[in-house]
Formats: C-alpha cells, structure tokens, sequence
C-alpha cells in the first residue's frame, strides 16, 4: 500500500488503534462463501470467514486493484483463502499472497502481493476492526443488549452524536437521552460525511427501543451505500 492509505489504515478507530463497529456476523455467513464489502474510515475492507475466523482484507487486488470482495473462499496451500476473481490470486487470514495461479502451486516469492488487514473479534454478534495494538480492549458490551440493523447516514461522526445529543462512552459506543429516554449506539465512520450507526437496545424491552429508534433515525439523512471510499487515495 502507498503511504496514504497505510496512514489511513493506522487511523482507523481514531488513530487510538480502538475497535470500530463492521457489520452483523450473521450477514458475513450469510454471504458466504462471497466477502461482505464494509468501508470504514474511507477506506473499503472484504469481511470474509475463513477456517472459522473472520478476516478483514483490504478490498483491493494488489494486482490489478479490482475488489477482493468481488472473489470468494476457496481452498488454498494452508487453510481457506479468498481467492480474486479475476485472476485467481488468493490471500490467507493474514492477508499473505497464498497462491498465484500462473506461477503454479508453491511458487509465491516471499511477500509478493500481501494485502493489509484489520484485526477482528465478534462481540454482541457484530464484527469488530481495529488496526491499532494488540492489548486495545473491546467496549464492554452487556449481556442483555442487542445491535439492531445499522442505519447508513449522511452526516459525519461528531454531526451524528450532536444531533443525537449523545457522547462518548467506550470506544465506538455512545450514550445519551433525549426525550424518548436513554440511548446507546456503537457508530462507524464510512467516510467524512457519513456513518453506519448500530443502534442498541436491551432484549427485554427490544419492540418498544427498536419503535423509538425508528422514529429518532426517521428524520435523518439516509446515505445511499456505495462501494467507492471516498479518501482511498491510493
Ligand atoms: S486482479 Fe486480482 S488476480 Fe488479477
């Protein structure tokens, strides 16, 4: 990766190295054995479980730069492996180039083609990323609450939590109160001007928050998905 985009990577939680919020792990098994696209902090990742973990691959074929996550698991020399579909180059979890079909099997020069990665863990069914250290702890999550499905706004991160009246309260978890009562989220910036927000809700009382959050989200600026990262600078 060029400097940009390794500085941007390194960024990701907020340049503390802190866990941000990816998707649900249920949609990473339902597209299976096809990568779920997920763009965090401008830049676009392929979420894939491989050997029974979840990998984070930056979405981009060293190649000839066409999405990873347009690929799809396959057996490798060690282990699954997401496999290009363009050319069938394959990265393992760590993001090694495992196998490059014109070479031949076992014929991979030693770091040739390597993408980056994200660290992942699955906590209260989300995928969580962090690029930072190894000993960052993940937000505590309880054992009663429930992410709801994320919402795509458009509104950035800190317009978001002002709007909502809400602040930091662990990592990418928010907390606040407004006049439906309390609130608590955990938010990803996709990019600048928009964020993935996954609201939470107590499994007790899930209809009753999951109707209030409805109505917060209603009046919000819905962002229409899209597969280019708009701060990919590479
Ligand atoms: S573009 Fe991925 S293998 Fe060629």
């Amino acid at each position: 990766m060029s400097f940009p985009v390794q500085a941007a990577v390194e960024g990701i939680g907020h340049g503390g190295g802190g866990w941000i919020p990816l998707v649900h792990a249920a949609e990473v098994d339902r597209a299976a054995p096809i990568p779920v696209p997920v763009t965090a902090a401008g830049l676009p990742w392929a979420l894939v479980r491989l050997d029974g973990e979840i990998a984070a691959l930056y979405d981009v074929c060293p190649h000839r730069r066409v999405p990873l996550s347009a690929g799809k698991v396959a057996p490798g020399p060690s282990g699954e492996v997401l496999e290009c579909g363009y050319h069938g180059w394959s990265y393992d979890r760590a993001g090694a180039c495992a196998r490059i079909p014109a070479l031949g099997e076992n014929l991979v020069p030693r770091g040739m083609g390597s993408v980056a990665v994200l660290r992942t863990s699955v906590a209260g069914g989300l995928v969580w990323g962090a690029a930072g250290d190894e000993s960052d702890p993940l937000p505590t999550i309880g054992a009663d609450d429930v992410f709801l499905h994320s919402e795509r706004l458009a509104l950035g991160v800190a317009a978001l939590d002002d709007t909502l009246g809400a602040s930091v309260v662990d990592g990418a978890i928010r907390a606040g109160h407004d006049d439906r009562g309390a609130l608590r989220y955990a938010v990803r910036a996709v990019g600048d001007h928009s964020t993935e927000v996954f609201p939470i809700v107590t499994a007790a009382r899930r209809t009753g928050e999951a109707h209030d959050w409805a109505a917060r989200l209603a009046p919000l600026p819905i962002h229409e998905p899209s597969r280019l990262p708009s701060g990919d600078t590479e």
